[in-house]
């Protein structure tokens, strides 16, 4: 994120001694991406940001992808991948399962009612879509308080922690990238400013509080669960640091670098006369992948328009949304609802059910909410998303499978 912040106590120069109200040293951090050549913060610490005293494996959750073969399109009911109160035992981190995945980005999701561990994704940004509930992520930086419909931005390497808070489960929808997630480049300004026409602008970005500083790490210490690149399946490893200290020990940061919170509510959509293409959705993008959302909106006035979209092969992309809310018009017919995930392959053309583009006619409003990633690279299925296949969406199109 391109926007100067500043939080906390910080020295007016850079690299300069900074020191406590007994004459101590703070240790400064450089937290910088593409080798100190793109956006960075400076983090002043309480105590040494590298002391380790121990290293263990974190046995992850199943990292592992089927290849969709032969090719078909399917329909995964997220909802069923935690029955009954079984997410009262799970945490927004550990908790996730795989739902699809390839080189580039990996879709989680996780119903949740314990807190995480302190948790540190080394293989890149997150961005963690709150279905539902609500909760503080904690982070080095501060804190964000987040609820139903927030993307939580968290960038690589940010070492923070996930707070259910209320009586609801907290359902969380993580796309992880291997690179950095950021808004389209088309939505700014060469210095980084949002331009007139982006959807959103810097007035709808939610950032941390002033960092909150923790000194109890105790005799035992503090461990960090560190996802990294490494053997496991997708070339994914975790590795658990303990800490002499609590990382949460900075007194100011400043810098472009830090996570932040966007709600989907926030974001305006553009519509047109006929029909708008999917890039006219778009809210942020990866390395070989982009999310688009959709949100209620007014539909074509054009006096012949279709509103719902037309048949389409997105030729480059694999297309997964997930249906959070409202009324999907274009899927009428074919079991979609609320929690639903779609997968539109490459090589495959897709569009409405049958009936649905009829029924669309003189629409003027779609109240629907989805949010949707296209990946370059095809994805593979993970073992939550094989668990909810429902087995039949490739065929509603035919009427039946022969
Ligand atoms: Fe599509």
């Amino acid at each position: 994120m391109a926007h100067y912040q500043q939080r906390g106590h910080i020295p007016p120069k850079r690299h300069t001694q900074h020191r406590d109200g007994e004459g101590n040293l703070y240790y400064e951090e450089l937290m910088g991406e593409e080798g100190f050549s793109s956006d960075s913060s400076l983090l002043y610490h309480r105590h040494i940001p590298s002391a380790v005293q121990d290293v263990r494996v974190w046995e992850l959750h199943d990292h592992g992808t089927t290849p969709n073969h032969p090719l078909r399109p399917m329909h995964l009911g997220l909802h069923d991948l935690f029955p009954g109160e079984d997410w009262k035992r799970h945490d927004p981190v550990t908790g996730r399962r795989l739902v699809l995945g390839n080189a580039d980005v990996r879709i989680h999701y996780a119903v949740a009612g314990e807190t995480s561990p302190l948790y540190r994704n080394a293989i890149g940004d997150e961005c963690v879509y709150v279905e539902s509930g609500d909760g503080v992520v904690e982070t080095v930086f501060g804190d964000l308080t987040v609820g139903e419909g927030d993307y939580v931005v968290i960038p690589r390497a940010t070492t923070h922690r996930w707070v259910p808070t209320g009586d609801a489960p907290l359902r969380v929808y993580a796309i992880e990238a291997n690179s950095h997630i950021a808004p389209p480049k088309r939505y700014l300004s060469r210095y980084g400013q949002f331009l007139e026409h982006a959807p959103y602008c810097e007035r709808d970005l939610r950032l941390p509080t002033d960092p909150q500083v923790v000194d109890a790490a105790g005799s035992s210490g503090v461990e960090v669960y560190i996802k990294h690149r490494g053997p496991g399946a997708g070339g994914i490893a975790g590795s658990v640091h303990l800490l002499p200290h609590h990382p949460f020990d900075v007194v100011g940061w400043d810098g472009c670098l830090y996570p932040y919170v966007f709600n989907i509510a926030d974001y305006m959509p553009i519509t047109g006369k006929v029909h708008q293409p999917p890039p006219a959705h778009q809210v942020f993008e990866g390395n070989n992948f982009v999310i688009c959302n959709f949100v209620p909106r007014k539909v074509d006035y054009h006096e012949l328009a279709v509103p719902v979209p037309y048949y389409h092969s997105n030729v480059d992309s694999d297309e997964v949304m997930f249906y959070v809310g409202g009324d999907y018009e274009a899927r009428k017919g074919s079991g979609i609802g609320v929690g639903s995930i779609t997968l539109h392959p490459g090589g495959h053309a897709h569009g409405p059910q049958p009936g649905a583009m009829e029924a669309s006619l003189g629409a003027e409003f779609f109240d629907e909410l989805a949010v949707m990633v296209d990946t370059f690279r095809p994805l593979e299925v993970g073992e939550a998303g094989a668990a909810v296949d429902d087995g039949k969406y490739a065929w509603t199109w035919a009427g039946g499978r022969k």
